[in-house]
């Protein structure tokens, strides 16, 4: 047998299902061996007291996204990949994002301009439905599904992004025929809209009361009509960053009725709380986020969906602004209210520590759910399983090797993201990922940037296997 290009050796290699001590040996990018004494190779890595995970997928984030006029988003793909990878992630999955009036061919080129040769580690776009024309629901959206975009995100609010109930079944019903997963954004976008304007009418216009407009019947009554309206044309959805368990007991319902509705949470909605909202001057806008962050019964029915299934990716939703910032955080000069924040929160690169750190440390979840809510699930869920999401013979070698004694207390002056701030400034965790490696390649070892930015890939995807495609045999809708 031809020597291995890499060996990791020593180290408790766990996956979605299974921990097992042994030496990973790796082959022109793939796994090519797991056992033990698998001999020398060019590079060796000392795994011994260090876990060997499959690289963690985070398949929720926005890097370079247009965000309104004057506002410039913190990371584009070098400095967000570079994040990511420093955060024990091998693949991201950023929005592609139509802008009204646009096809989605047109927004493609320009994200994958900006990707292109910037990116650290491996990507692949979800596409945005901001304008559901004929030409999009008819021709586009078929064809690119075929091309490996095999999911879109629909928004139910924000201006500019939110669907109305008919456009959103149009959608779904493209989605239902041509096999393709649906993300969705529930909250009510009137319902925020008329709370708004009672808040900003008695001069309630603080950063705190962004989560004032927009309370958890918001979401839930929106996680509620996604469901019915997704149930109408039988397709599976995603509801992505569920905050509370309101929303949960939504997805928990569907589920139990048989229907393919799966759920995303993300850290925010486990440490932050709305208190967070009520800083000293505009302190409060580093957390505005979409839907924001509640109470601690909130966090407890998050907890409590990761740990039963209801939700079966974890991701970080990382949409960062800089704090510091006139085209950031802080509300432009001549405007009064929190309408103006930018909503998001950096977070892909401290999503695995803290889930690692408050879930498996913590006792609320086992190593291998961690393997699975942070990597497997979100490679099976967006149609990239096996070739990703886990550590077995012939699949690529994305590995994160993580220190799980490893002690931090989480500042901003140590992430390597275009931020500012951090959300979860001064939150001590234990565990944390030293060395990132994508197919076959470290790109941080030793917590230090060894990769190229254009080692990494842009990939097509299969259909997810819980989308099966109606012009293919399929249940027939319409
Ligand atoms: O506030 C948030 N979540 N911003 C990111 C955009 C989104 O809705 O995912
Ligand atoms: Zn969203
Ligand atoms: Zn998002």
């Amino acid at each position: 047998m031809p020597p291995f290009d890499m060996i990791i050796r020593g180290g408790r290699v766990a996956t979605a299902s299974d921990t097992v001590t042994c030496d990973v040996g790796i082959r022109d990018g793939r796994v090519a061996a797991l056992g033990r004494d698998l001999g020398t190779a060019d590079d060796v890595i000392d795994a011994k007291g260090r876990l060997v995970l499959p690289g963690g997928i985070d398949s929720h984030v926005h890097f370079a996204q247009p965000s309104g006029p004057g506002i410039v988003m913190a990371d584009d793909f070098e400095s967000g990949t570079r994040s990511a990878a420093h955060g024990g992630n091998t693949l991201v999955m950023p929005f592609c994002c139509q802008e009204k009036g646009q096809s989605l061919r047109a927004a493609l080129k320009d994200y994958h301009a900006k990707a292109a040769g910037k990116s650290y580690i491996d990507t692949s776009f979800h596409l945005v439905i901001s304008d559901p024309t004929p030409q999009v629901l008819g021709q586009e959206l078929p064809a690119l599904v075929d091309d490996g975009y095999t999911s879109f995100k629909v928004f139910m609010t924000y201006e500019g992004l939110a669907l109305n109930d008919m456009q959103l079944l149009e959608v779904f019903s493209v989605a239902r025929e041509t096999g393709a997963l649906v993300m969705v954004h529930a909250e009510n976008y009137d319902a925020i809209r008329f709370l708004t304007t009672r808040l900003e009418a008695s001069q309630r216009t603080a950063p705190k009361y962004h989560a004032t407009s927009r309370p958890i019947a918001v979401e839930r009554e929106a996680t509620h009509r996604a469901i019915s309206l997704a149930q109408l044309v039988d397709v599976p959805v995603m509801i992505v960053h569920v905050s509370n368990g309101e929303a949960m007991e939504q997805i928990r319902w569907a589920q139990s009725k048989g229907l393919k509705v799966f759920g995303e949470t993300c850290p925010q909605y486990l440490v932050l709380t709305e208190a967070d909202l009520d800083g000293l001057n505009m302190e409060g806008a580093k957390y505005v986020c979409s839907p924001p962050p509640r109470d601690k019964q909130s966090q407890a029915d998050c907890w409590r969906g990761l740990e039963t299934g209801v939700f079966q990716v974890f991701s970080s939703d990382h949409c960062p602004f800089r704090y510091d910032d006139p085209a950031g955080k802080l509300i432009p000069k001549g405007r009064t209210s929190f309408r103006w924040v930018p909503n998001g929160i950096p977070g892909v690169e401290t999503r695995l520590p803290i889930l690692f750190s408050e879930g498996v440390v913590k006792g609320r979840i086992t190593l291998n759910q961690f393997v699975a809510l942070s990597s497997t699930n979100h490679a099976k869920m967006y149609g990239l399983h096996p070739r990703k999401g886990t550590i077995a013979v012939g699949c690529d070698a994305d590995i994160a090797i993580w220190d799980p004694a490893r002690t931090a207390r989480i500042a901003a002056a140590d992430l390597h993201q275009g931020s500012d701030y951090t959300p979860y400034e001064g939150l001590e965790v234990t565990g944390w990922p030293v060395t990132t490696i994508v197919r076959g390649r470290c790109v941080v070892r030793d917590g230090r940037l060894v990769g190229a930015m254009t080692h990494g890939q842009h990939l097509a995807r299969d259909r997810s296997p819980y989308a099966v495609p109606a012009r293919q045999g399929g249940l027939q809708v319409g």
